[in-house]
C-alpha cells in the first residue's frame, strides 16, 4: 500500500472530480491534504463541496482557481504543497461541445497534462513514493461492433475531438513513464453518472427536462450503446489504483451493465415517473429522435479483469440501485440544477472566488 500524503486533485470542482474529494473526505482514512486545482469552466462548481470547505479549509483541503494550462502558477502549488500524488481529471469532458469547438479540448486536454508531467519531471527527479494518476476513458478505443469488449491492449481509435485529446493525453502519460520513469498509472473508464453531474450528460439532461416537461431528444436509432457505472465506483476503482496500482500500467473500469440509449431512457422515464408520482409512461411521450451525433460511436463495453483480479476492485452499486439514488438526488437538489440553468451558480463564482483572486492565497 502506497502511503498518500499531499494530494493535487486538478478538475475537482466538475462531476467526478466533486465526488471523488468527497469520497476521500467522507469514506476512506485518508489523513493527508487535498489541493483541488480547478480553472471553474462552465463545468466547474466550486459550491459542490462548501461543506468540505467550510470543515477541512486551512488544514486539509485547499482550492486554487488555477487553469492547468498555466505552468507559473500550478509550479507555485507544486512547491507550496510539496505535491506527491496527482489526480488529473480536469478536462474539457463532452462530446458534442468538441465537435462544435475543439479548440479548448485540444488546449486543456493535450497541453495542461502535458504542463502537469512537465511539473513531475522537474520535482519528481529520482523520487520513489510519489505518483501521477491520469484518469481517461474509454472513448480512446474507438467503437465496438455487436460483440467484444475494450481492454487494455486494444488498440487506440478515437473518433471524435474529445477523445482524441484524450488519446493524446494518454500517450504523453505513458511516454514520461517509459522515458523519464515518472510513476504513472492511467485509467480508461466507461460512462458515469450520478450526483453533480452537469445537465448537458444523457441522465441528468433527461431527468431535468422530464421535471420540465420538454422534449427529450435520443440521437439517431437510438440503438448505440454505452456502459454505465455509478460514480462512486469509479472513485472507489481510482482510489484502489492510488492505493495498490502499479507505477506504468492502465487499468479498465466499466460496469459491465450494457444499455442502449433509447431503452436507458424509457427506464429513466419509468423511475422519474414512478418517484414523482406519475403514472408509469407519463415521460415517455417526450421522447423526440432527433439527428445523430456525427461520428457517434456505435457501442462501448468493456472488460475489467485486469483491475479486478490484479488489485482486488469491483463494483458494488447495481443499476437499479445507482439509479434510483440519482434521480432522488436531483429530485431533492432542485435549486443546484435551478443555479445552474439560470447562470446563478456563475454569479456565485464571480462573487466568491473570482473576485477574492483565489490563485494568490
Ligand atoms: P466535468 O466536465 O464535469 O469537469 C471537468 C472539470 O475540469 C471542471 O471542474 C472544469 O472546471 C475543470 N477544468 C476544465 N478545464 C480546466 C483547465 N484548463 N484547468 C483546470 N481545470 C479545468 O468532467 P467529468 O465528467 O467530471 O470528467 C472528469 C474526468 O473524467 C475527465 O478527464 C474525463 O475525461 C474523465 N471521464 C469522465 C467520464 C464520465 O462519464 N463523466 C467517464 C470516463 C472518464
Ligand atoms: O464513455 C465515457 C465518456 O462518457 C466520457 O469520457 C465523457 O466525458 C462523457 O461525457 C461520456 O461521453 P458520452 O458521449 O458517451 O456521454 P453523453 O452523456 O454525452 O451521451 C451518452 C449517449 O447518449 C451517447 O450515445 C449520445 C447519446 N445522447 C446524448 C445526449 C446528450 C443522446 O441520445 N441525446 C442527448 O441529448
Amino acid at each position: 500500500m502506497r502511503k498518500l500524503k499531499n494530494i493535487m486533485v486538478t478538475g475537482g470542482s466538475g462531476f467526478v472530480g466533486t465526488n471523488f474529494i468527497r469520497y476521500i473526505f467522507d469514506k476512506t482514512d485518508f489523513d493527508g491534504i487535498i489541493v483541488n486545482v480547478d480553472k471553474l469552466t462552465y463545468a466547474g462548481n466550486p459550491h459542490n463541496l462548501i461543506d468540505i470547505e467550510k470543515k477541512f479549509g486551512t488544514k486539509r483541503y485547499f482550492f486554487k482557481k488555477v487553469d492547468i494550462c498555466d505552468y507559473k502558477n500550478i509550479n507555485k502549488i507544486f512547491k507550496q504543497y510539496n505535491v506527491d500524488t496527482i489526480v488529473h481529471f480536469a478536462a474539457e469532458s463532452h462530446v458534442d461541445r468538441s465537435i462544435f469547438g475543439p479548440r479548448d479540448f485540444i488546449e486543456t486536454n493535450i497541453i495542461g497534462t502535458f504542463n502537469l508531467l512537465e511539473l513531475t519531471r522537474e520535482f519528481w527527479a529520482g523520487k520513489e513514493d510519489v505518483l501521477f494518476h491520469h484518469i481517461s476513458t474509454d472513448e480512446v478505443y474507438g467503437s465496438l461492433g455487436k460483440n467484444g469488449y475494450f481492454s487494455e491492449t486494444t488498440p487506440y481509435n478515437p473518433n471524435s475531438p474529445y477523445s482524441a485529446s484524450k488519446a493524446s493525453s494518454d500517450h504523453l502519460v505513458r511516454a514520461y513513464f517509459q522515458t523519464y520513469g515518472i510513476p504513472v498509472t492511467l485509467s480508461n473508464c466507461s460512462n458515469n453518472y450520478g450526483p453533480y453531474q452537469f445537465p448537458e450528460k444523457l441522465i441528468p439532461l433527461m431527468m431535468l427536462n422530464m421535471l420540465e416537461e420538454k422534449p427529450l431528444p435520443v440521437y439517431g436509432d437510438g440503438k448505440n450503446i454505452r456502459d454505465w457505472l455509478f460514480v462512486d465506483d469509479h472513485i472507489s476503482a481510482v482510489w484502489t489504483i492510488l492505493n495498490k496500482g502499479k507505477a506504468g500500467e492502465t487499468y479498465n473500469i466499466g460496469g459491465e451493465n450494457e444499455w442502449e440509449n433509447i431503452k436507458l431512457v424509457n427506464v429513466l422515464c419509468e423511475k422519474m415517473a414512478l418517484l414523482t408520482g406519475k403514472e408509469k409512461d407519463y415521460y415517455k411521450k417526450l421522447i423526440e429522435f432527433v439527428k445523430d451525433r456525427p461520428g457517434h460511436d456505435r457501442r462501448y463495453a468493456i472488460n475489467c479483469d485486469k483491475i479486478k483480479n490484479e488489485i482486488g476492485w469491483k463494483q458494488s452499486v447495481s443499476f437499479d440501485e445507482g439509479l434510483e439514488r440519482t434521480v432522488q438526488w436531483y429530485l431533492i437538489n432542485k435549486l443546484w440544477a435551478a443555479n445552474i440553468k439560470n447562470g446563478s451558480y456563475r454569479k456565485w463564482i464571480d462573487v466568491n472566488y473570482n473576485k477574492r483572486n483565489i490563485s494568490l492565497q
